[in-house]
Order: C-alpha cells, then sequence, then structure tokens
C-alpha cells in the first residue's frame, strides 16, 4: 500500500504517516523544508519494524500545481500508485480581517484549499481509472463556525468541507472514497507558532478546550479511513456543532456578541431573534 501525506513532516500528518508505517505501508512525505523532511523519514525509520528504504520524501510548495503534479509522478513512480491520500498540508495565520495583509489572506487559501485541490487532483486521475483509492483532506473545527481573526483560515477550511462533499458524490460511483476530518486544537508545531497570535475575541468563543495529542487525532482519522466515513468529527463541542450547528450558532453568536459590547463598550444591541434569524451581523 503506497501513502501519499502533504504536510507529512510535521504534527498531524507526521503522525499519520507513522500509524501506516507501522502497518508496513510504503510512505512519502511532501512538505516544503528538505531539513524537516529528512528528520521526519528518520523518526519513521525509528517506528518499530519500518524499513527506511519503503519511506521517500519530496520537497514541494502545495500551492503550485505544477510542482505537485510532479512531486507526485515521482512518488509513484518510485512506489506505485497512490492508494491512500491524506491532504494535510495547512497553515494558519489569525489577525483581524482589516489588519491581515492580501497576501497573508491570499496564502491560506492558497495553501489549504487550493493545495489540497492541487495534491487531489494529481491522484485521483489514477484513482478513478483504478477503480479505488481514499482521500483525506484535513479541514479544522474552524470549518464550524466563523471565528474572530479566522476569516481566512476558516474559509479555506470551510471550503474543504464544500470540497469534500462534492467530489464524494462525484467518486463514489467509481470506487474512490473522499473523506474530510474536522480536528480540534491539537498540540502541534502549529499549534504553538498559532497560540501566540490567536485574538482573545477567538479564545472567548473557543473556550478553554484542553488540545487534543497530534497522536490520538491521528488515530481518529486513520479510524475513519478504515470504516470509509465521510466526516470524522472530535469531542462532543465540535460533534454538536457539525450537526446542531443551525440550533447553536445563534444563540452561541448572540452571547458572543453581548460579552464583544461588553469588552468594547460600544456597537450596536443584537437581539437574540435578530440572531436566530440569522441577523446577527446586519449591523442595519
Ligand atoms: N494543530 C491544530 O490545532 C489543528 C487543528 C485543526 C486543523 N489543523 C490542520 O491540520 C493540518 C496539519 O496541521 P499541524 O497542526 O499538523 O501543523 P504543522 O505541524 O505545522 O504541519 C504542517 C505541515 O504542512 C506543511 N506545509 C505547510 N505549508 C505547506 C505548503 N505550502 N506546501 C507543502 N507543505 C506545506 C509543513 O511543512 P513545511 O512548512 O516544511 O512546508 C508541515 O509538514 C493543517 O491543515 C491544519 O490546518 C490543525
Amino acid at each position: 500500500m503506497h501513502l501519499i501525506v502533504t504536510g507529512g513532516s510535521s504534527g498531524i500528518g507526521l503522525a499519520i504517516a507513522k500509524l501506516y508505517a507501522g502497518r508496513g505501508a510504503r510512505v512519502s512525505l511532501l512538505a516544503r523544508h528538505s531539513g524537516r523532511l529528512e528528520q521526519a523519514r528518520s523518526e519513521l525509520a525509528a517506528v518499530s519494524n519500518v524499513d527506511p528504504s519503503r519511506v521517500q520524501v519530496a520537497s514541494v510548495d502545495v500551492a503550485s500545481a505544477s510542482q505537485t503534479l510532479d512531486a507526485v509522478a515521482l512518488c509513484e513512480r518510485a512506489f506505485g500508485p497512490c492508494d491512500i491520500l491524506v491532504a494535510s498540508a495547512g497553515i494558519v495565520e489569525p489577525s483581524a480581517f482589516d489588519a491581515m495583509p492580501a497576501a497573508v489572506f491570499d496564502e491560506q487559501i492558497a495553501t489549504n484549499l487550493l493545495g489540497t485541490a492541487n495534491v487531489v487532483r494529481a491522484v485521483y486521475k489514477g484513482m478513478k481509472a483504478r477503480r479505488s483509492g481514499k482521500i483525506m483532506m484535513i479541514s479544522s473545527g474552524a470549518a464550524l463556525i466563523g471565528i474572530y481573526g479566522y476569516s481566512a483560515y476558516c474559509a479555506s477550511k470551510s471550503g474543504l468541507a464544500g470540497f469534500a462533499e462534492a467530489l464524494r458524490a462525484e467518486a463514489g460511483v467509481f470506487g474512490v472514497r473522499i473523506s474530510v476530518c474536522f480536528p480540534p486544537d491539537t498540540l502541534t508545531p502549529q499549534y504553538h507558532r498559532e497560540m501566540p497570535m490567536r485574538p482573545a475575541e477567538a479564545a472567548l468563543l473557543m473556550g478553554s478546550v484542553k488540545p487534543w495529542s497530534a497522536d490520538a487525532v491521528a488515530t481518529r482519522i486513520v479510524r475513519g479511513l478504515d470504516r470509509g466515513r465521510a466526516r470524522i468529527h472530535f469531542g462532543w463541542s465540535l460533534t454538536a456543532l457539525a450537526y446542531f450547528g443551525p440550533l447553536i450558532k445563534p444563540p452561541l453568536m448572540w452571547w458572543f456578541s453581548r460579552k464583544m459590547r461588553k469588552i468594547n463598550g460600544q456597537g450596536q444591541e443584537v437581539s437574540l431573534v435578530d440572531a436566530v434569524d440569522g441577523g446577527f451581523d446586519r449591523g442595519t
């Protein structure tokens, strides 16, 4: 079995790669920085029973469609057709929308959403022709609710949810399984970079839920892949948000707007009725 993981040099992607390497899969890790890729390759080789010749790395920026296509072709030539793709490459840079340079907004969309489309495009045709294959897109709990300071990230991750659902409708008949997962805060290098930048307003809405370990998130994702799950959720609050969002979000956003007005001492009163009607953001 050949697993390709973008963002495989770190965090959730690397933890998933370790689980498959432990099962004897041939593993291709894709990311930008070759130093971190080599380090990840050594970590994988250290997993018991893993033959180092069954792990390869490729340096690529998934935001580039041509680089991604070439890297995947190279990986498939060496290890055979891709059986499972995990698209985990992602970045986050929180900031209020009007304080965020356009380039920073665009980079999050280019990496998280378009980067995923690029790598899916690179494997999908082959999977469809072989009538088998699995694709897992790593979205985020941030796809389930709009979070202050995360306009680009939420847009990219909720975009992935729509992409996965639409592609699943196309791919099922060809035996290709498309899945998407919505991880919570997870202890990875990205989390540690993000925390100092997380606006207080976002922390207020997100509360103080303990972050998951990358291993726990990876185990759940791999179990979901084994079972062919379309969507994978984590923890009761994100699962509730996923299934009952239209009921939960209006009062939550109403509460958030009241808190914000209290903190800022300004802004417009929003009635709960307005919030339930979806009028929270209207502002007139
Ligand atoms: N950690 C969390 O709390 C959390 C929660 C929900 C969802 N997620 C999502 O889970 C995924 C993995 O995140 P993580 O926390 O494991 O982060 P991480 O430890 O920072 O790993 C991110 C990986 O993506 C690679 N990457 C970033 N930009 C890339 C690009 N343009 N092209 C190719 N590779 C790129 C990184 O390597 P290079 O920098 O060398 O390219 C690295 O291997 C992301 O999509 C993230 O949004 C994370």
